[in-house]
């Protein structure tokens, strides 16, 4: 089901061949939606000196009905371009976590990015009360063969075909 990652990931990896740039993320626009009568108190926020860590945190008021989730990523070389979509893929989030321990795959990476410091449960269903995610960085296991442009990162979780759950991150990735 994270194929679409692998499938890109071989061939760029082998065009940028062991080139060993260091990334640099810096976010500056996040913006989170939750309909009700899922949460309240939703925050999310971009931190850190450098623009490059994130920290959501929301007061469930219900538990999570599925965390069914789409993700999409678009890129774009100049300001003046629009978006283009770069790939996507929607996975069931509870084989995530329930498999991530295993895992060395950049979805697993990239979830124990997310919730390395935070107290949400690694079981689900997600319970209603205050969860946090705080100092999420990227950077760290972030793709190599990204280009270097903006990047635009949507995330929504569905339940019935229904999102209820939005996430737009839109920043740049530069190599200095
Ligand atoms: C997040 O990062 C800031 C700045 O580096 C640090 O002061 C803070 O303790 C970190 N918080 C957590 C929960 O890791
Ligand atoms: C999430 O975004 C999609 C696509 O832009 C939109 O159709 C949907 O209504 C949004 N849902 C929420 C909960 O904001």
């Amino acid at each position: 089901m994270f194929y679409p990652w692998l499938i890109l990931a071989v061939p760029i990896l082998t065009i940028t061949g062991g080139e060993t740039k260091h990334r640099f993320l810096r976010w500056d626009c996040f913006e989170c939606r939750i309909c009700a009568p899922f949460a309240e108190n939703l925050k999310c926020q971009i931190a850190g000196s450098r623009q490059s860590v994130l920290n959501v945190e929301v007061n469930l008021l219900k538990s999570l009905p599925s965390i069914r989730t789409y993700v999409k990523i678009s890129t774009r070389s100049k300001p003046s371009e629009q978006f283009r979509k770069l790939f996507d893929f929607t996975f069931n989030g509870c084989r995530v976590i329930s498999d991530v321990a295993r895992g060395k795959t950049m979805v697993s990476r990239l979830y124990n990015a997310v919730v390395r410091t935070s107290n949400q449960p690694r079981k689900c269903p997600i319970k209603q009360g205050f969860i946090y995610y705080r100092n999420i960085s990227m950077e760290e296991v972030y793709p190599s063969f990204f280009p270097e442009s903006s990047i635009e990162v949507q995330v929504e979780l569905f339940h019935l075909k229904k999102s209820y759950f939005n996430i737009t991150l839109r920043g740049d990735i530069s190599s200095n």
